[in-house]
């Protein structure tokens, strides 16, 4: 049995987590800076670095605590390395690479867009990752910072088929929220308000996915482009007011309308690389992966005879435990980081994941 403490603080949560051997999640601590950054309509990184700080220790101790264990039980520490706010990044990494000196545990740091695809195996049988029928795997990762289609092989060798070339899904989700006055963070309010709306009564384009007669060029195939649906939903602002239409139904209406265009633009993609490739399957990962929408449009509309995993919502937001998930694997392989490892903003290429 093996114990890892983690610890994450690439964004505005900080967390901490104690997972044993890569599936059990004994505690899963997040704090979350959200109401700090809520004043200023998103994440300011120094901000966000200063938060980590008072927070860090309070956040690992009571993960420790609710795990019942001490670091004397503790197998390696695992942190995030990135990508992420590098202001922030570097509290969690300073932080973990003082317990390990000082308990002489192997270090281990985390790749955040592949942790948060692990966080779809938490709590679960692992033996289905070395099961051949699992592959190929199609993980599609929206997240406030990332919207990517990752295609894994049963060797464990990736490819990133496409990603977005301007925002992010939760980008987009969080600046239509701020467009509409809904505060922040955009993604679970805009669920809320969309709740009692009528996702059909406005139709926001769909960007790069060959829709409105417009050909779609092959290297956009498996790309998606957020910024357009956000500039259609300013001039469907700016044209309600003027009207004087803006009443609260069609407040309603408008984010019903426009997480359904986002969502379907995500299932729409997913099933162009399922026509494909022979995947076998389909992972949704990230902060979005929460949405109610998205969660019943991909088991609606993926076939049946794809298996579709999605984490649930603790795990798919920013947490811990999918970083001590993740981190079993290289411990596994005595592949340890150096007490020099430094931390990284941008997503790296992605040629293999470790959990296979
Ligand atoms: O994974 P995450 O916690 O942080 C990043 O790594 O970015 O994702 C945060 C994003 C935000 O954009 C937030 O609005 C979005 O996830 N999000 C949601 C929901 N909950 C969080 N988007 C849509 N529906 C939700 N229920
Ligand atoms: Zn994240």
């Amino acid at each position: 049995m093996s114990l890892i403490l983690s610890i994450e603080s690439s964004c505005d949560e900080t967390a901490a987590a104690v997972v044993e051997s890569g599936s059990k999640v004994l505690s899963s601590v997040v704090a979350s800076q959200i109401a700090k950054h809520a004043v200023h309509g998103g994440v300011v990184p120094e901000l966000a670095a200063r938060e980590h700080l008072k927070a860090v220790m309070p956040v690992t101790q009571s993960a420790l605590r609710e795990a019942g264990v001490t670091l004397d039980d503790i197998s390696a520490v695992a942190v995030t390395q990135g990508p992420g706010l590098i202001p922030a990044l570097l509290v969690g990494m300073n932080f973990a690479k003082g317990i390990a000196q000082a308990h002489d545990l192997p270090l281990i740091g985390v790749n955040h867009f592949l942790a948060h695809i692990y966080g779809a195996f938490l709590d679960s049988d692992l033996s289905v990752l070395h099961q051949k029928e699992t592959y190929p795997l199609l993980a599609l990762v929206v997240s406030g910072g990332h919207t990517s289609l990752l295609l894994i092989d049963e060797d464990g060798s990736a490819r990133q088929l496409g990603c977005t070339i301007d925002d992010a899904a939760g980008e987009a989700l969080d600046k239509g929220a701020k467009l509409l006055g809904l505060g922040y963070p955009g993604g679970p309010i805009m669920q809320k308000t969309a709740e009692t709306g009528d996702p059909e009564r406005f139709d926001f384009p769909r960007p790069l996915t060959g829709g409105a007669g417009r050909a779609l060029s092959p290297e956009n195939l498996y790309n998606f482009s957020f910024s357009g649906i956000k500039t259609a939903l300013l001039y469907h602002v700016r044209k309600a007011e003027e009207a004087g239409e803006n009443d609260e139904q069609w407040l309603h209406d408008t984010a019903a309308s426009f997480q359904r265009a986002v969502v379907d633009v995500l299932v729409r993609k997913t099933l162009t690389v399922l026509k494909n490739y022979p995947v076998k399957t389909v992972v949704v990962a990230g902060g979005v992966a929460c949405n109610a929408e998205l969660r019943r449009m991909m088991a609606e509309r993926l076939p049946k005879k794809v298996s579709l995993r999605i984490a649930p919502p603790k795990y798919c937001t920013d947490n811990a435990a999918m970083v001590g998930g993740i981190a079993w694997h290289y411990f596994k392989k005595g592949e340890f980081s150096g007490l020099d490892i430094d931390s990284f903003a941008r997503l790296p290429q992605i040629v293999k994941v470790p959990f296979i």
